[in-house]
């Protein structure tokens, strides 16, 4: 991270739409780098550095807020009715900035079930929901907006704060078991930092539209489980099978149960040279553990 810092700085105003788990981390970090970091989330809070945007009450940022803006990245998911709300909303204003760059977090969900086999950006999606159906929309309107953008595919995110030990102290967690089913996933500083080296070796590698984030090892939701217990000492319940715990899972949660991939990260990290901070889930979780 220290030759990254003498390369980002304050002429750099970045405008981070949807301040959540992932935008707070990017947020935190490139203010560290030196930039500047405006946020927006929906409802007002303290923090100086943000301001409110919200596409379903048509509250929209002032003007002030895009005045120099070099950078976006948006971090917001496609609203009730499938539309980018930040394209709805906001396109023009983006359209009329000398941006250098469009960073637009997007989910792996759009390449469907591979039932198990590797995934990668070559691949033409196929997805399955309706949600994935309407997330790809949405990445064909950021491609088509002429907008200087590049979309982040990512898998399951967690990090500190946000992952199986909170499931596993709010007794929400269920351990249940389908045979060969494997998920992939990344930690939020992963996100983070991969972006960061990709701005900052922008000049120097060749420009990819479509990148997976996602760490080395993608695993069934057991090993991960089972991980968390040991760390915390404690003896993992029994596995449920998945025909049995189904009947108890509402429609969405099952669906993430119906779609079965490995999500490649060789353009990312082989390709383009991104060394992973937590290569895989072991190594994120401590970090998430020691971290809590
Ligand atoms: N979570 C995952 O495991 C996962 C996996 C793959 C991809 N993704 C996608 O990656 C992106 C970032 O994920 P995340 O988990 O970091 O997100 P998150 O924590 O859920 O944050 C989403 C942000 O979007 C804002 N937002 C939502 N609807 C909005 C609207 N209509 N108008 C304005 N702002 C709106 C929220 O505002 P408030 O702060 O006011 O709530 C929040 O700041 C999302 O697009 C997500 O769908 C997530």
């Amino acid at each position: 991270m220290k030759k990254l810092a003498s390369l980002l700085s304050s002429k750099n105003k970045f405008l981070i739409l949807g301040c959540g788990f992932s935008g707070s981390f990017f947020a935190k970090t490139i203010r560290k780098l030196g930039c500047t970091a405006l946020t927006s989330s929906r409802s007002n809070n303290k923090d100086p550095n943000n301001f409110v945007f919200d596409s379903e009450k048509g509250i929209v940022p002032n003007k002030e807020i895009f005045d120099g803006v070099t950078h976006i990245l948006s971090c917001i998911p496609p609203d009730k009715k499938g539309n980018d709300p930040v394209l709805g909303s906001l396109k023009n204003n983006l359209k009329s900035l000398a941006l250098e760059w469009v960073g637009y977090l997007s989910t792996t969900g759009v390449y469907g079930n591979t039932k198990g086999d590797w995934v990668s950006e070559i691949d033409t999606p196929k997805p399955i929901q309706t949600r994935s159906h309407k997330r790809l929309n949405c990445e064909k309107e950021w491609i088509e907006s002429g907008l200087p953008v590049q979309i982040f595919r990512l898998p399951g995110i967690y990090g500190p704060g946000r992952s199986t030990f909170e499931a596993i102290k709010n007794q929400k967690i269920r351990i249940i078991s389908k045979k060969d089913q494997v998920f992939s996933r990344i930690h939020v500083a992963d996100i983070t930092n991969a972006i960061i080296y990709l701005l900052q070796n922008k000049d120097s590698l060749n420009f990819h539209q479509i990148i997976n984030i996602a760490d080395d090892e993608p695993c069934s939701q057991i090993e991960v489980i089972e991980y968390c217990y040991d760390l915390l000492g404690l003896k993992m319940p029994k596995p449920i099978l998945f025909e049995e715990a189904k009947k108890q899972l509402s429609p969405i949660a099952q669906s993430f149960w119906m779609e079965n991939r490995r999500v490649s990260n060789k353009l990312l990290c082989e390709s383009l040279g991104y060394e992973l901070i937590y290569k895989n889930y072991k190594q994120g979780l401590k970090n998430c553990f020691l971290n809590n």
